[in-house]
């Protein structure tokens, strides 16, 4: 049974994809670092095939997340804190959805256009271009542009929790952590 205090706290899953996305989100950031530029005549590289897996995996465990997400809604906590610090926090949370689910379909646009094949892990994947597209090739810069945004937002949101747990002492960190 769903009791109201569980219906305001992140189900043992929830917490679970936040951490697991954390952590893919990392070693996806540094293929993207070490990636060479991608060009008309760019070969295939290991580098390049690590960074097209890791980024369908996570647009697949984002799918799931958000579909969990809307299954159960958590609102956000902290009702002492300002309004605009909670839309803030609204509005970050919904762009992270936002760029990583839509934000890796510019990327895989783009590989196609540059005849790059993508597989997730070996398992062969559909071109969403034609090759040369000049359409995918704009995606492609958007892609790097919302992937460097998102980065910023990360940041942000890290430190937003760091800051209500050490400064403000809420238990806003704490939502996000396995429970005691
Ligand atoms: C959430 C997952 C992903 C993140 C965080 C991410 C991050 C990045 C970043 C930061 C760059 C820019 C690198 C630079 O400025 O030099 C980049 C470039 C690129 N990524 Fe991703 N990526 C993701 C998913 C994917 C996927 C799924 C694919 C393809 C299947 C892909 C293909 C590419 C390509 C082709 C480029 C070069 C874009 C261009 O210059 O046209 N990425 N990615
Ligand atoms: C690396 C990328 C990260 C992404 C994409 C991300 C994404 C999200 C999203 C979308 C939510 C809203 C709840 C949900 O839908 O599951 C959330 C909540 C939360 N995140 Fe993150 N997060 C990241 C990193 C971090 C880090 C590094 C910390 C801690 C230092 C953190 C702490 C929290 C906390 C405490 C909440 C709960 C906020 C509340 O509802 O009161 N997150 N995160």
């Amino acid at each position: 049974m769903t009791t109201a205090a569980d219906a305001r706290a992140y189900s043992g899953a929830a917490k679970g994809l936040h951490w697991l996305i954390v952590l893919l989100l990392a070693i996806q950031f540094t293929t993207a670092f070490l990636l060479p530029h991608i060009g008309r005549n760019t070969p295939p590289s290991t580098v390049i095939s690590l960074h097209f897996s890791f980024g369908v995996l996570i647009l697949a465990v984002m799918a799931v997340r958000f579909v969990h997400r809307l299954m159960y809604p958590v609102p956000l906590e902290a009702k002492d804190a300002p309004a605009w610090e909670r839309l803030l926090a609204k509005t970050a949370h919904r762009l992270f959805y936002l760029i990583l689910l839509v934000g890796p379909f510019l990327g895989w646009a783009s590989a196609s256009a540059h005849r790059l094949p993508v597989s997730l892990f070996g398992i062969p994947l559909p071109p969403l271009a034609q090759p040369g597209a000049g359409w995918a090739h704009s995606a492609g810069d958007i892609h790097g542009t919302a992937m460097w945004v998102l980065l910023w937002l990360v940041g942000l949101h890290a430190a937003a929790a760091l800051y209500h747990h050490f400064v403000r002492h809420d238990g806003t960190l704490r939502r996000m952590l396995p429970q005691r």
